[in-house]
């Protein structure tokens, strides 16, 4: 059995959570596509001091192994920004396609949640899902989560971060993020995290009963 859910929005819209809950529901595969390029931003930070190096990028992207995607650091807004920026570069995002794809394909079902999902990675996924949530709301949330980690996060901070990455993910020439128009569309704001949650679980049940 082959089934794909992609799922696709700004950060901190809760794609992450509504993937895993998915993926958890009906027994798929999940892939978080935004930590290979947090990935990639880390190492790329690490080994280009700070700057950004379109041909180093493009080998760590393709060296890319499983413990990259394990390191403690990866969710912190440093490493948001530089995965925004890599994530700019085609030759970067050349890279890190046939990965995603076959990942897609899985039998058994498989949840990918990104950027260009819907768009690039799966055009043909069986269900397609554009998560928002207000520049408000969304800044909350992720100032909540960091603060955890990091207790000196600032609001502000966090709103800039968004906002900046916002922009460079969705005007960017390659693969800009977008819903597409086959995209169901779930704004969470209002919503609680099992509100959001069970509406997707039930949009997806919907599709996979008839699959
Ligand atoms: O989902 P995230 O916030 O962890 O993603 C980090 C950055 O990676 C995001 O600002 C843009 C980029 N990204 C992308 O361009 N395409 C994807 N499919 C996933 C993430």
């Amino acid at each position: 059995m082959q089934f794909t859910v992609a799922i696709d929005g700004p950060a901190a819209a809760g794609k992450g959570t509504i993937a895993r809950a998915i993926a958890e529901t009906f027994g798929f595969a999940h892939l978080d596509t935004g930590l290979l390029y947090r990935a990639v931003g880390a190492k790329m930070m690490m080994r280009g001091r700070g700057v950004i190096v379109p041909e180093l990028a493009e080998k760590i992207a393709l060296e890319l192994t499983e413990a990259d995607l394990e390191r403690d650091d990866l969710r912190n807004a440093r490493v948001a920004q530089a995965a925004s920026k890599v994530a700019a570069l085609p030759e970067v995002r050349a890279a890190l396609l046939e990965f995603q794809k076959s990942f897609s394909k899985r039998a058994g079902g498989a949840v990918l949640d990104g950027r260009d999902i819907g768009s690039v990675i799966c055009p043909d996924a069986d269900v397609k899902l554009f998560i928002t949530a207000s520049d408000e709301v969304r800044a909350r949330r992720r100032f909540e989560e960091l603060s955890r980690k990091t207790p000196d996060t600032r609001l502000e901070t966090v709103k800039i971060d968004l906002h900046q990455r916002d922009i460079r993910d969705a005007s960017r020439d390659v693969a800009p993020m977008r819903a597409v128009e086959d995209a169901l569309l779930l704004d969470t704001s209002k919503l609680s995290i099992d509100a959001a949650v069970a509406e997707a679980v039930a949009l997806v049940k919907k599709r996979f009963e008839k699959a």
